[in-house]
């Protein structure tokens, strides 16, 4: 049998939920019922970030996301796959800290994805 996690929406009324442990947490979410919003569905669009705060999971597939992002709690559910039991705040509701307005708040260079680090370094030495 699978190994499962209970994974519970914060920010729906505490709902919880059992899902599988090795399959992205929309699928499983959406065939409980759970009303997500997604676009991309393999992680590069961000529509389906959701806010982890408590819990872990396992989302090495996604490029949408910053390390500001990822820093702040945020998740792609698309892709994420829960390591532990977890809680999330989903929908455009969990959103306020996922964009910014770039010319007030820049991201540092440890906040930008690995390689645009790399890219910025190598225009730099040219
Ligand atoms: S649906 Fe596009 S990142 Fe999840």
């Amino acid at each position: 049998m699978a190994a499962t996690h209970k994974v519970t929406i914060g920010n729906q009324g505490g709902a919880t939920y059992v899902v599988d442990a090795d399959r992205p947490l929309l699928e499983t979410l959406e065939e409980h019922g759970v009303d997500l919003p997604y676009g991309c569905r393999y992680g590069g669009c961000i529509t389906c970030a959701a806010k982890l705060t408590d819990g872990q999971v396992d989302q090495q597939e996604q490029v949408a996301l910053n390390n500001r992002q990822v820093a702040n709690g945020y998740v792609v559910l698309c892709v994420a796959r829960p390591l532990m039991d977890c809680v999330l705040d989903v929908g455009v509701e969990s959103h306020d800290k996922l964009y910014r307005n770039p010319f007030l708040d820049p991201l540092e260079p440890h906040e930008l994805k690995p390689g645009i680090i790399a890219n910025t370094a190598t225009s730099k030495e040219s």
